[in-house]
């Protein structure tokens, strides 16, 4: 990054706008998302929603390239209010325990019953034609036999067969150390194939796919600086593990299909693991969603490189003292284990850092102004760019995204929060 030219450019293209603001650099995010293309090999991708939280943004990918096909959602409500926008596949990638959401699903897929297959495709456009028999839109995860009773209940009150997906847990015990995260129960052939005979005693419920995804090596940073040991045991341990998550991925697609099961798709993987879940032949589809807007913490992974498109701009408001400035707003800690690196990060003009002792404040965040740097000759009213860690949570904070190209905004899109939708 060219931090003198892209200070002025992105000021310029701000120029008189009212701050905070979220700004998207268009050419980086079309340049991130033909990256993962890349990345990818020659699977399609389903994008992580929860990583970009802007209906028009998706909409932007879905429609750049056929190989974006589906939606991984966070929260079944937001699958169906995206429903009601008109997309399709929508995978809910945690589980649904509220039964009040079961039936909104539920509905909204009856709703969309009958449409043609094309629908699918016609996600970006938000016009769903209306005859044949395309998949449900709204596909719900399971991981345990009590989960698929209750869903199985609810269906069959509602009248409708409910696509399921079963998540499989792809964490790695090594003696003394749990590497992965905590979610699905199901981490074995015995254990997925007693969800899917559950599913099968349920005339309103059928398998529709499944979701093996591989956290501890799809989103554990590997190179972080300052952290070189313990990075390059991350990196032993990915190596090392990643064969048995594969082993274990295919011997349960494996199992289920002996035992008649129909996958309409195996999903894996994420944006730091887009490479290496390729490798697995069981797998259909990848998911990726932070990628796109590239947020700090996937700067810390050795196998990729990626163009910050989204940062976010707070006015410059004062300077208390020769060697600092202070904005207004700005502290949006980002989600996760506490510590310095949930942290934004002041990137433009270079040469700002946060204060160890009031870090991102809630509406005050003093920097420390490196001497000599170029952040010197900011004058009070000037914004200051900063990177935040992760992708999508920072949309919980703006009403609308300012797309930049070519020193200009070209477009306002609202997040999820601009369009009254919180889903989380
Ligand atoms: C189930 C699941 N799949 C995939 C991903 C990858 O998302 P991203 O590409 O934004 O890291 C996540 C992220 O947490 C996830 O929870």
């Amino acid at each position: 990054m060219n931090t003198t030219v892209d200070y002025a450019y992105y000021s310029s293209a701000l120029d008189g706008v009212r701050l905070p603001a979220a700004v998207l650099d268009l050419d980086a995010l079309e340049a991130n998302a033909r990256a993962v293309l890349t990345r990818a090999g020659k699977l399609p991708v389903r994008l992580g929603s929860k990583s970009i939280r802007v209906r028009g943004v998706i909409e932007r990918l879905l429609a750049s390239d056929a190989r974006y096909a589906g939606l991984l959602c966070f929260s079944a409500e937001e699958a169906v209010w995206l429903a009601g926008h008109g997309f399709r596949d929508l995978v809910v990638a945690y589980p649904t325990v509220q039964e009040r959401l079961v039936r909104a699903v539920c509905r909204a897929n009856r709703a969309c019953a009958g449409e043609s297959p094309g629908a699918n495709a016609a996600a970006s456009a938000g016009s769903a034609p209306l005859t044949g028999t395309a998949p449900a839109p709204i596909t719900l995860m399971v991981d345990s036999p009590a989960q698929v009773d209750m869903l199985g209940r609810i269906a069959a009150s509602e009248g409708v067969c409910l696509p399921l997906c079963l998540d499989l847990d792809l964490s790695v015990k090594y003696p003394g150390l749990h590497f992965g995260v905590r979610r699905s129960p199901v981490a074995d052939v015995r254990e997925a194939l007693a969800v899917y005979r559950a599913i099968q005693q349920c005339p309103a419920l059928r398998l529709d796919g499944l979701m093996g995804y591989e956290a501890q090596i799809a989103g554990l940073p590997d190179s972080v600086p300052g952290a070189r040991l313990k990075s390059s045991v991350v990196r032993a341990l990915k190596r090392q593990s990643i064969p048995r998550i594969h082993a274990r991925r295919q011997a349960v697609v494996a199992a289920l299909k002996d035992a008649g099961a129909v996958l309409r798709f195996v999903n894996g993987g994420g944006t730091g693991s887009l490479e290496s879940t390729a490798q697995d032949d069981s797998v259909t589809e990848l998911t990726a969603g932070s990628a796109f807007f590239a947020p700090v913490s996937f700067d810390w992974f050795a196998g990729f490189d990626q163009i910050p498109a989204m940062m976010f701009a707070l006015e410059l408001a004062r300077i208390p003292a020769p060697g600092y400035f202070t904005c207004t707003g700005g502290g949006y800690i980002a989600s996760g284990a506490a510590g310095p690196d949930r942290l934004p990060r002041p990137v433009l003009p270079e040469g700002l850092s946060l204060t160890a002792t009031e870090g991102a404040g809630e509406v005050q965040t003093p920097l420390l102004v490196r001497t000599g740097s170029t952040a010197t000759s900011l004058e009070v009213g000037e914004p200051v760019f900063f990177r935040h860690t992760k992708a999508g949570e920072l949309c919980e904070r703006f009403n609308e995204v300012l797309c930049i190209r070519d020193c200009e905004i070209v477009d306002r899109l609202p997040t999820y929060r601009g369009e009254g939708q919180c889903f989380l």
